[in-house]
């Protein structure tokens, strides 16, 4: 089970991704997370990453590539992965599938999430993260048990730099401009199926598992 999940900013990707990677007993690589853990480190990646990520635009591809070449050739990963925010562009994709291919596979199946802008905005404003663990909330639709406290590990919840209105606005047009044209690219090599990603979190799972079970 190779996948990629592919879809606009705050449409539900990584919250579906870790469901998904735990129903179906395969790891969930994050570039979006991988750069952020690099941030929190301070290593030079990381120090050169933030630059792109606090204006909302995409780090180099040669940056990210790197990190998903190391991800996906990784042991655990021989059953398969949900990547969660990568390939982002059209050279992305192209890699991704030079390096699978070396290794005489494919992807399975490509799942774009769709939601209406307006519930992007929604989903993206009351967004907040764990300071230590990588779970994320939404103050009105997915609460912690205890108000700004992550229920995994008791850390205080943040909200991503990223996730302020004129960030997000920039996102979404790097999004359209820059990831978007790889639904035709997927489409056309008839991998793409499109799910509706609106709805509670467990109803948009429910979809998404019928989706990921059916031939
Ligand atoms: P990344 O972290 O990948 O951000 P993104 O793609 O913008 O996606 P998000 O994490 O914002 O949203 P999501 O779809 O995962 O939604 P979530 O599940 O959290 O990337 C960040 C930055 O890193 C990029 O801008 C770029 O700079 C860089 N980067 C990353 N990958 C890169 C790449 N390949 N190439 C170049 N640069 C790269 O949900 C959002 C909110 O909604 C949460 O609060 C959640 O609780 C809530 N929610 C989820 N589902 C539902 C639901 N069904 N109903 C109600 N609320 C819901």
């Amino acid at each position: 089970m190779r996948m990629v999940f592919l879809g606009a900013p705050g449409v539900g990707k990584g919250t579906q991704a870790e469901l998904a990677a735990l129903k179906f007993g395969v790891p969930k690589i994050s570039t979006g997370d991988l750069l952020r853990a690099a941030v929190v480190q301070g290593t030079s990646l990381g120090r050169e990453a933030k630059e792109y990520m606090d204006r909302g635009d995409l780090v180099p591809d040669q940056v990210v590539i790197g990190l998903v070449e190391e991800k996906v050739g990784a042991p655990e990963c021989t059953k398969g992965f949900i990547l969660d925010g990568f390939p982002r562009t059209v050279p992305q994709a192209d890699r991704l599938s030079e390096l699978l291919m070396a290794k005489g596979q494919s992807l399975d199946k490509v799942v774009c999430f769709l939601i209406p802008r307006e519930e992007v905005v929604q989903r993206l404003g009351g967004r907040r993260g764990c300071s230590r663990c990588s779970a994320v909330y939404h103050v009105e639709f997915v609460p912690p048990k205890n108000d700004g406290v992550c229920d995994e590990c008791g850390k205080e919840l943040v909200q991503r730099d990223d996730d302020r209105e004129e960030t997000v606005r920039s996102r979404l047009s790097v999004y359209e401009e820059q990831t978007a044209p790889l639904i035709e690219y997927y489409r056309e090599k008839n991998l793409l199926s499109e799910l509706n990603g609106s709805g509670p979190v467990d109803t948009v799972q429910k979809r998404l598992v019928a989706l990921l079970s059916g031939p």
